[in-house]
């Protein structure tokens, strides 16, 4: 199947009734949730071939009832096949670290009616986490009387019967210290045997996130959800319905990890983003707690102004500065500029923000915000409008006035990425270095692709003299920019354009010692 080839493939597929691949593409995605992308398609079309091999039909019957409603056998030699099951004891030690000094305690401080603390590894694979959990708890909570309940659940039903086992290579315990393996591990030849009692302190279970499954997500049933390394895998839409179910399951105030390439931006506004330990994890809003509302929209590309990016780098000593300099440089030297053609994602509801957002392309930003003061009084809580304030203050240097305005800007939309980059500029030009460096790392963990808090840090770390980060930083940020959004460009661009930026960014490379 996967080697048929222009007419034969037409042949095939008339004879089954549509491609095969797809049709088995859009199983997978409906009733598992997994996610193939078309570069993916390859492994899709071998699974097909050895599902066909391992059976008795033919492609047209195994095709029509997978697509009825596949038996349960066959779901679970698919996901069998098609999960990613890696895994590790303390993946991302940073979390275990937040989850033993901070949510454990602040779980066990919490008023409850039962002493009693549920934790969910969903997505547990061989076991690795629900078990690093399971000796975090049994270093941590020393009072009897609370009962931890660790749940460990996936779809994958090899990796389940190998998390019972609870045997482990040393691949698997390659991030555990000496230590944890002294104390809670036999060695047996070249396998470690984890200790029975906390064998015995996690329940595995065979359940698929892509389901419904009402006893799983039983209203404020979890403390703490640790959900790593999945949602990379699943469709949009399953993502979605799977971390609504989160949601409602877990308790207000309580906690869910997800994997360090995972964030909720786009997903979810129920939760506060928690950043300590080096690591980002998120609280479950108490009930009442205010919603958040959808991500800001912007516009169209800037000119390219290298030389006058280079002599306003080198005149300042922020990168704010910087822009409210060169700015007023640009201002003299721009021709009229153009409407842009389109202000990009999503309208405004009922105001329109065109007229400021050609203004600010235009530096002209004290007449920018005065268009944006003379709009509805509503609009001063439209994201939108709030964040085209924050950098239309922060590009004109009222600071203090362009923080409170992300402040209020974060409390509708706590995963704003903008907001967070904006503050950064906003605590550098205050002098809090280590407050701007917090925020820009925040606006990169909630979207990696955004080009301007790397270019940020790769300055900030450059001015601090620490070379080899502002080389790696610099160096991202060239990648970065050369895919970034042009409405991002004209918003948080400061005046620069895609080439004069990442000129600016192989400059300071070169200035701070070459290649990362
Ligand atoms: C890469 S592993 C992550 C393991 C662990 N959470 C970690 O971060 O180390 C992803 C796991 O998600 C599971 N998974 C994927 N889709 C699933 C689904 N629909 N239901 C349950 N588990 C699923 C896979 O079987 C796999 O074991």
């Amino acid at each position: 199947m996967a080697r048929a080839r222009g007419s034969e493939r037409d042949a095939v597929n008339a004879s089954v009734g549509g491609d095969p691949v797809e049709r088995l593409r859009a199983v997978v995605a409906g009733r598992l949730g997994l996610r193939f992308d078309e570069d993916q398609t390859s492994i899709l079309a071998q699974v097909l071939e050895r599902r066909l091999a391992a059976g008795q039909e033919g492609c047209k019957a195994y095709l029509a009832r997978l697509e009825a409603g596949p038996p349960r056998l066959e779901l679970r030699a698919l996901a069998r096949e098609l999960t990613v099951a890696e895994t590790y004891f303390f993946r991302n030690a940073d979390h275990f670290r937040a989850l033993r000094e901070v949510v454990l305690p602040q779980r066990l401080r919490a008023p409850a009616a039962a002493r009693r603390i549920s934790i969910l590894s969903a997505g547990c694979a061989s076991g690795e986490e629900a078990f690093s959990i399971a000796i975090v708890v049994r270093e941590t909570v020393a009072d009897p009387t609370w009962e931890v309940s660790i749940r460990g659940v996936d779809v994958n039903p090899a990796a389940l019967e190998k998390a019972e086992r609870a045997r482990f290579s040393s691949w698997s315990l390659r991030e555990t210290s000496q230590e944890t393996k002294r104390r809670w591990f036999l060695e047996e030849g070249s396998e470690a045997v984890l200790e029975e009692s906390l064998r015995r302190a996690v329940v595995f279970e065979e359940r698929n996130l892509a389901e419904e499954d009402g006893e799983l997500w039983q209203p404020a049933s979890h403390d703490v959800v640790f959900c790593r390394n999945v949602l990379m895998y699943l469709t949009p839409e399953c993502a979605q319905a799977l971390v609504a179910r989160i949601s409602r399951a877990l308790a207000p105030g309580g906690y869910l990890f997800l994997g360090h390439a995972e964030t909720l931006r786009g997903l979810s506004a129920d939760y506060h983003l928690r950043h300590t330990h080096g690591t980002f994890y998120y609280q479950r809003r108490q009930s009442g707690e205010l919603p958040a509302p959808p991500a800001a929209s912007a516009a169209a590309s800037p000119a390219e102004l290298v030389p006058v990016l280079a002599a306003a780098v080198a005149a300042s000593d922020t990168w704010v500065e910087t822009i409210r300099r060169a700015s007023e440089r640009i201002q003299a030297l721009c021709r009229p500029a153009q409407r842009p053609a389109s202000t990009g994602g999503r309208p405004s509801p009922g105001w329109d923000l065109g007229r400021a957002l050609d203004l600010l392309r235009r530096e002209r930003f004290a007449e920018a915000l005065a268009e944006i003061q003379a709009l509805p009084a509503e609009s001063a809580r439209d994201p939108d409008v709030l964040l085209l304030t924050g950098v239309l203050r922060a590009h004109s240097g009222q600071l203090p006035a362009a923080e409170e305005t992300c402040r209020r800007l974060l409390a509708l939309d706590e995963l704003n990425a903008g907001a967070h980059y904006v503050l950064a500029l906003c605590r550098e030009g205050a002098g809090d270095r280590q407050g701007a460096v917090e925020h820009d790392q925040v606006a990169v963990y909630l979207d990696p692709a955004f080009a301007m808090p790397r270019l940020h840090l790769g300055l900030l770390a450059r001015r601090a003299g620490d070379g080899s980060a502002a080389r790696r930083e610099l160096a991202e940020a060239v990648v970065l920019l050369q895919r970034e959004d042009a409405s991002r460009l004209l918003l948080f661009g400061g005046g620069f354009g895609r080439g004069a930026l990442i000129a600016l960014c192989r400059a300071e490379v070169e200035a701070s010692g070459g290649a990362p």
